[in-house]
């Protein structure tokens, strides 16, 4: 197959959903129709089950049973498909922004009953930050839920995208007939108890009176009125709409039945975009460019925790990756190769020769990467748009072994270079912090630095509010940095960061300096 064949049939994207959404159940499904597990059950949850949220260990076997279900790749109509999975629980929340930077293109997945909760909101904002193509799933049609035109209006105001639903949900619940789908004029009858069937029935025109025959009188004709209405309401479906990010197609179905799933991966398979064009500081790199380029944006340590090993997670970005070749790490400026990349195929890894354009490789890392590092053939180019925002907790970080002073350093650093969290440097008295997205990073990096790095640390609290980048006119930086001397650190690159302890504080000074940007975020 050629190059351009091979780019053309690439699809490699993220599902989104707040935990219990449905987000593993639907991942399992879409595995099974493209035969890359045969039973359900195959694909460990990467969801960190709420009972144990207190007991990280726990949390960190279930992320290590959850890394061989990091991406999961399949074949399906001609189709090279690449789920990268992206983490529900709140605490990882860092790692599923960065994976969101390797997707194409983004599934929502909304529970039918609970509508656009709190993680989806925040996840959707990461898509939009780069107009990622969406498509929504809405789930648990099986049971009781919310009215389907307030779910669509939920949905736009909440998650500021506006939709076009291209399948209808005939009731619900215990009364749950099935969907209409709008783009294929076909009915899809739900049957519960058979389950992993879908009955498709081909009806072109929505006054055929075969439909009161198969849903009944009272159905048939809500069908049909609601159908108008939203003829009335919602644009017509427009591929390069959806392709630009302005709009998104919504699915109704029972994931757990199996139901809507398949229509919605064939719905994906024709509009979903091929792997896209990425950003680098200098210039736009394209998919078809003939020499490879690609980015870490994601490692995950303690594979094997009697080797302590590291796996990068690479997205090519253009050319062929090949196996032993010498490739550029722009960051480090010294080529490197590799003799063992893998590829993920469902539930197993491979060593693979070549890796095309949306695939994603995995490199057995000797602490050379971190998130963010870009792998050319010999240009020096840096992939923008990986970001980093602000953590929302903070602790200062001590050393509690003196001998072992060094050993802490290393450990910190290294744990920083795969964005387990976030190192801010006082710039009084060169203290250190640690700012985390959640309570639990501080547990895992305490326990990291003890079996990986022999180093102890204990924590400080800090009153930290925000911590925010700033930027802005050279002199009216200094003259913020004299006033807020107390409250200035730098991240890990060197960028001045202003630790505000309380949001009144901040407010104080985004009046006092009005040239100066506040930002809550960061791009690697
Ligand atoms: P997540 O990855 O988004 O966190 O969600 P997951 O797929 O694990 O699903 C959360 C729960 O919702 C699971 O039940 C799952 O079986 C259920 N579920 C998924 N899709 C549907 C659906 O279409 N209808 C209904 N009624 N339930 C659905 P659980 O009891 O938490 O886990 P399990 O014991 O069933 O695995």
């Amino acid at each position: 197959m050629s190059f351009t064949s091979e780019i053309a049939r690439r699809r490699t994207f993220g599902i989104v959903s707040h935990p219990d959404a449905g987000k593993t159940t639907l991942t399992e499904k879409l595995l099974l129709f493209g035969g890359a597990i045969q039973e359900a059950g195959a694909v460990k949850s990467n969801k960190i089950k709420k009972a144990a949220t207190s007991d990280f260990m726990e949390i960190e076997k279930q992320r290590g049973i959850s890394v061989a279900t990091s991406v999961m790749a399949f074949e399906y109509k001609d189709k090279k498909i690449n789920i990268l999975d992206t983490p529900g629980h709140k605490d990882f929340a860092e790692d599923t922004y960065r994976t969101l930077t390797a997707v194409d293109s983004a599934i929502v997945v909304i529970d039918v009953a609970k509508g656009v909760e709190a993680q989806t909101e925040k996840l959707v904002e990461v898509c939009r930050m780069r107009d990622t193509p969406m498509m929504v799933f809405i789930n648990k049609l099986d049971r009781v839920g919310k009215d389907a035109f307030d779910l669509l209006d939920e949905i736009e105001q909440k998650l500021h995208m506006k939709v076009t639903p291209l399948s209808w949900p005939i009731g619900m619940g215990p009364d749950f007939k099935g969907v209409y789908n709008m783009f294929e004029h076909k009915l899809n009858i739900f049957r519960a108890n058979e389950k992993d069937k879908e009955n498709f029935i081909e009806i072109k025109d929505l006054d055929d009176p075969e439909l009161n025959e198969i849903v009944g009188d009272d159905y048939a004709d809500t069908l049909r009125e609601e159908v108008e209405l939203l003829r009335g309401v919602y644009p017509d479906f427009d591929n390069q709409d959806y392709l630009d990010g302005k709009v998104s197609p919504v699915f109704f179905g029972s994931a757990v039945n199996n139901f809507g799933v398949n229509e919605l991966l064939d719905c994906f398979i024709e509009i979903a975009p091929p792997p896209l064009p990425k950003p680098t500081e200098t210039r736009m790199v394209e998919p078809s460019e003939k020499t490879f380029s690609g980015f870490v944006f994601k490692i995950h340590a303690n594979m094997d925790p009697n080797h302590r090993s590291r796996l990068a997670f690479v997205k090519v970005v253009s050319g062929i990756f090949e196996r032993n070749k010498n490739y550029l790490h722009v960051r480090h400026g010294k080529d490197l190769k590799f003799s063992s990349p893998t590829a993920f195929m469902a539930d197993k890894k491979d060593i693979i020769d070549e890796a095309f354009p949306g695939d994603i490789v995995g490199i057995p890392d000797n602490k050379n990467f971190k998130i963010g590092d870009t792998l050319t053939e010999g240009e020096e180019l840096k992939f923008t748009g990986i970001p980093t925002f602000s953590p929302e907790q903070f602790k200062f970080i001590e050393n509690a072994d003196p001998m072992k002073a060094k050993q802490l350093n290393k450990g910190v650093d290294q744990l920083m270079d795969e964005g387990v969290a976030q190192l801010f440097t006082l710039e009084s008295n060169g203290r250190k912090i640690i700012g985390t997205v959640g309570a639990l990073q501080f547990e895992v990096i305490q326990h990291r630095l003890l079996h990986e790095y022999g180093a102890k640390c204990r924590y400080e609290a800090v009153p930290v509010h925000k911590a925010c980048w700033i930027t802005g006119p050279e002199k009216e930086i200094e003259k913020f940095k004299k006033e807020r001397h107390r409250n200035m650190a730098t991240d890990k690159s060197g960028n001045p960061v202003f630790l505000a302890d309380s949001a009144f504080a901040l407010q104080l000074m985004q009046d006092k300096y009005p040239e100066i940007k506040f930002h809550f975020k960061s791009e690697i």
